[in-house]
Parts: structure tokens; sequence; C-alpha cells
């Protein structure tokens, strides 16, 4: 594990914390491999891929895969180094970036990782920067400010990870597959703010999904087999459920979480993450994010979109199809399992995460959301239902909130209470062009600022 104490590393998880994974779960994890021409249909998903394991016949090597991680220094990038580090046989890393807060942890990733470029957004972190990589004896190239970072994104290289926080993420998933990249999305604000526009820069197989529900939601598809000529949502499929472990004021009532502190919802139950995704979790904003995700990536309509509590964070979605059959993915909260699947797609990497303990006990429970205590979800539903620039302004005026109620200057329920009233005064346009997603971004953060009070 390269990186932050306590970053990318599931709370519950001491074994994969440190690497020690049953060998038989990989081999296991290989055989399942054998998905013959399996492929969603969706313009965002699509599954497509080469297989390299013959249904019958031996194991091809593999080429080595070379992998620019932006965002190398947060939650997301760290865990995506720790996959790369342990397979160096199946990737190498080309790039990396970051915002520039950690230049001394992104030099020693980039020394560690041999990689030929790093990129920082913050320009003023440049001598610093190039200062640590000479302590770190790394000789990597540097690429400056937000430019620097689309550059990169742009790399010539097999896989772009896009683990960037928020909104800035925007213009690395359009530069990424502007350039025809194959992107790994961590990064779900930019194909929710991007939506048809980021659609449309789509290639077949050259999105695959990193949030561990749409990694889930694809594997379960995956398992449905060739869609034919017809479409899996439209032919099989009845709906997708979201699993939601309902953060760490799961059965609270909205009065009840009047006074939460940002330290309490920064105490998320199953998953070490960032703090703008971990706060996203507390309100359950990030589930509605991920609706919306799952609509724009799979092509279903929101109200074949179900969300379910699960607290245990074990069952990471599941798909339910026209007979009344439920195929379901499950594995114990560990990110690397899906950075894994996305870096490597479509083959699965031997013990990227440490698999379901089956000699022990296990208590799996579902329950439907409280959609009166956690309102975000039906306003995600809404302002995804009302398109264009809507989820953009959704997101921009959240990420804005979140931060003023880290800083105490809003309370918690003020968060989504803000979001709405944003969502509620935003007239939307059709989002076809960069500018009129950024004008919209830009007004709803202005907007929810004035509210908050600044
Ligand atoms: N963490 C999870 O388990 C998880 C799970 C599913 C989805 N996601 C999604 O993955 C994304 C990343 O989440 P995270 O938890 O990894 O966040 P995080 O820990 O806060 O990390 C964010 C990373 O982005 C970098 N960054 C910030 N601004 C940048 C810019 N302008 N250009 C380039 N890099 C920039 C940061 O660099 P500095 O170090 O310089 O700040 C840091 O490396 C989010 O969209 C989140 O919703 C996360």
């Amino acid at each position: 594990m390269i990186g932050v104490p306590g970053a990318g590393e599931p709370r519950r998880d001491p074994a994969a914390a440190h690497g020690r994974h049953p060998s038989a779960a990989g081999r296991s994890d290989r055989a399942r491999s054998v998905r013959p021409s399996a492929r969603a249909s969706s313009a965002g998903w699509d599954g497509h891929g080469a297989r390299r394991v013959g249904q019958n016949g031996p194991v091809q090597p593999h080429p080595t895969r070379s992998v620019v991680v932006l965002g190398s220094t947060g939650s997301i990038g760290t865990q995506a180094l720790d996959v790369i580090a342990r397979n160096p046989q199946r990737f190498r890393v080309a790039g990396l970036a970051a915002g520039g807060r950690r230049v001394d942890l992104l030099a020693r990733q980039a020394a560690e990782s041999g990689a030929e470029v790093v990129a920082v957004a913050d320009t003023a972190a440049v001598p610093a920067l190039r200062e640590a990589l000479a302590a770190h004896r790394s000789t990597a190239r540097i690429l400056a400010g937000p430019d620097g970072v689309a550059e990169l994104a742009a790399w010539p290289c097999d896989v772009v990870l896009n683990g960037i926080d928020g909104a800035l993420g925007l213009a690395s998933t359009l530069a990424a597959l502007e350039a025809g990249r194959t992107l790994a999305l961590a990064n779900k604000e930019s194909l929710i703010m991007g939506g048809p526009l980021v659609k449309r820069l789509v290639k077949p197989g050259r999105l695959l999904p990193v949030d561990s529900e749409h990694s889930a939601l694809a594997q379960c598809l995956w398992a449905e087999g060739p869609p034919g000529e017809g479409e899996w949502i439209g032919r099989s499929v009845r709906r997708l459920v979201v699993t939601a472990s309902g953060g760490p004021f799961r059965g609270r009532s909205r009065a009840e979480m009047a006074d939460v502190t940002p330290e309490q919802a920064m105490a998320h139950p199953t998953w070490s993450m960032g703090p703008v995704v971990t706060v996203n979790s507390a309100t359950l904003v990030n589930k509605g994010l991920e609706v919306i995700e799952a609509h724009l990536l799979f092509d279903i309509e929101f109200d074949r979109i179900t969300v379910m509590v699960h607290p245990q964070s074990v069952v990471h979605s599941m798909v339910e199809f026209m007979d009344g059959s439920v195929i379901a993915q499950a594995s114990p909260p560990d990110m690397r399992l899906p950075i894994a699947l996305a870096l490597g797609w479509p083959e699965r990497v031997p013990q990227a995460a440490r698999p379901v303990d089956w000699t022990t006990a296990h208590t799996w429970t579902f329950e439907p959301l409280d959609d009166e205590a956690f309102p975000s979800v039906a306003l995600a539903r809404r302002v995804g239902m009302a398109g264009g620039t809507a989820p953009a302004v959704y997101n921009a005026a959240n990420e804005v909130c979140v931060e003023a109620f880290r800083k105490g200057r809003l309370p918690f329920l003020g968060i989504v209470d803000t979001v709405a009233k944003v969502v509620d005064q935003h007239d939307p346009t059709p989002a076809e062009s960069i500018e009129e997603i950024l004008d919209a971004d830009a007004w709803a953060r202005a907007r929810a600022a004035e509210l908050v009070g600044r």
C-alpha cells in the first residue's frame, strides 16, 4: 500500500489492507473470467474487450497495460497504485496527477512506480514538487496547472484512471475520451455533469465503472451472457438494485440528525474514502449521484433503479431479471476489487481483494431507503429526470454545501435543503456544450454560496 495513512483501506478489512489474500480465490476468479462474447448494450458501458483466456484453452500471456492515474494521492489513487504495484506483470504506471496538496507523496509515488511524467494542478506547488522528485531520485517530467493535468489525461497509455474528486475531474474525463483513451471512471461527478456530452465521446467498451456499485452492476450484466442483437436492459433486465450502506446516520430520523458534527459525518462505518465522498455518503447525496450514474451508464429509466440499504456493504448491487431472478455481486468492502477489474477489463486480476469468508456465519440485511430522513436520492432522481444542466447544478451546489458544512458554517441538514433550493431555482438547459455545463456549475456555486451566507 503506497500512500496516505488510513486512506484507501476499508475500516473493517485488516487482512485485505495488509495484502493477505487466500490464493484459492484468485484461481476461482480466473476460472470465472471466461464469459464468451459477453457484452452490455448501453452507450456508456458495453462490456466489450479482447479476452485472453480461451474457454477451454491455455491462458495467454498478458500484455502489460500502461496506466495514467489521476488523483494518485487520494483514496482511489493510492489504492490503484497498490493494485498496480502488486501486479507488475499486468500493469505499469505511465503518469500520475494530483492537485498539489501532497507533493512529497506524489514524488514518492513517482519514484516508486517509475512514472515518466507527473502533473500537478496547482502551479504554485511546482518548485516543491521539483525538489521532492529530486529528493526521491525520480526523473519524471512535470506538467503544471489544470492544462497539464488535462494533457496527462490524454497521454498515450492503455487506461486512464480518473480518481480526481468532484467537478474538477470533468476536464480530464473529456480530455481522455477526446483522445480516444479507455477511461476507468471513479470521478462520477464528470459523467453526471457532462451527461450526454460525455456519453457522445465514449467509444464502445472505453468507459469502465470504478464505483463499486456500478462495477457490481456491470458484473451482474456480464454474468447474463451475450445479449444477441437485442439489449440486455430492454430484453431481460427488469430493474437495477443499487445498494447503499446507509452511512453513519442510518436509522436516524431527520430530527435526530439536526446536530451532527463534521467529525461524526466523516466516520463512515464501512468505507474509508476522501472527505467529499464521505460526507456525501452520510447525506446519501452520493447514492443520488450513483442513481444518475447508473441511468447514464446503463441507459435505464429512473423508475427501474431501486436503492436498498445494505449496512454490511458486501453486496455491492444487484440486477433483477424479467423472470424474477436476481444476480448479486458480493465481496467484502475493498475498492481494490473494482479498481483492478476496471484496469484489467474484461479480465479479473487474481487476488485483487479478499473474498467473503465462507467458513463463518454472515447476516446480510436489506431495507428500503427512508426517503423522509434522506431526501437526497429522491431529489437526484428528479434532477436526473429533468436532465440537461440540472445534474451539474445538483452536484455543484452540493460541493459548496459540503465545504461549508465541513467548515462549520452549515448544519448537516442544511446541505440537502440548500441543494434543493438551488435546484428549484434553476431552469435547466440541454447541456449540449461544455460552456453551458460550466456556466450552470458556476451559477449553482454562486447561488449556493449566497444561500449559505459565504
Ligand atoms: N474513495 C472511494 O472509496 C471512492 C469510491 C467510489 C467512488 N469514488 C470517487 O472517486 C473520486 C475520488 O475520490 P477519493 O475518495 O479518492 O478522493 P480524495 O481522497 O479526496 O482524492 C482526490 C484526489 O484528487 C486530486 N486532485 C484534486 N484536485 C485535482 C486537480 N484539479 N487535478 C488533479 N488532481 C486533483 C487530489 O490531490 P491532492 O492530494 O493534491 O489534494 C487527490 O489525489 C470521487 O469522484 C469519488 O466520488 C471514491
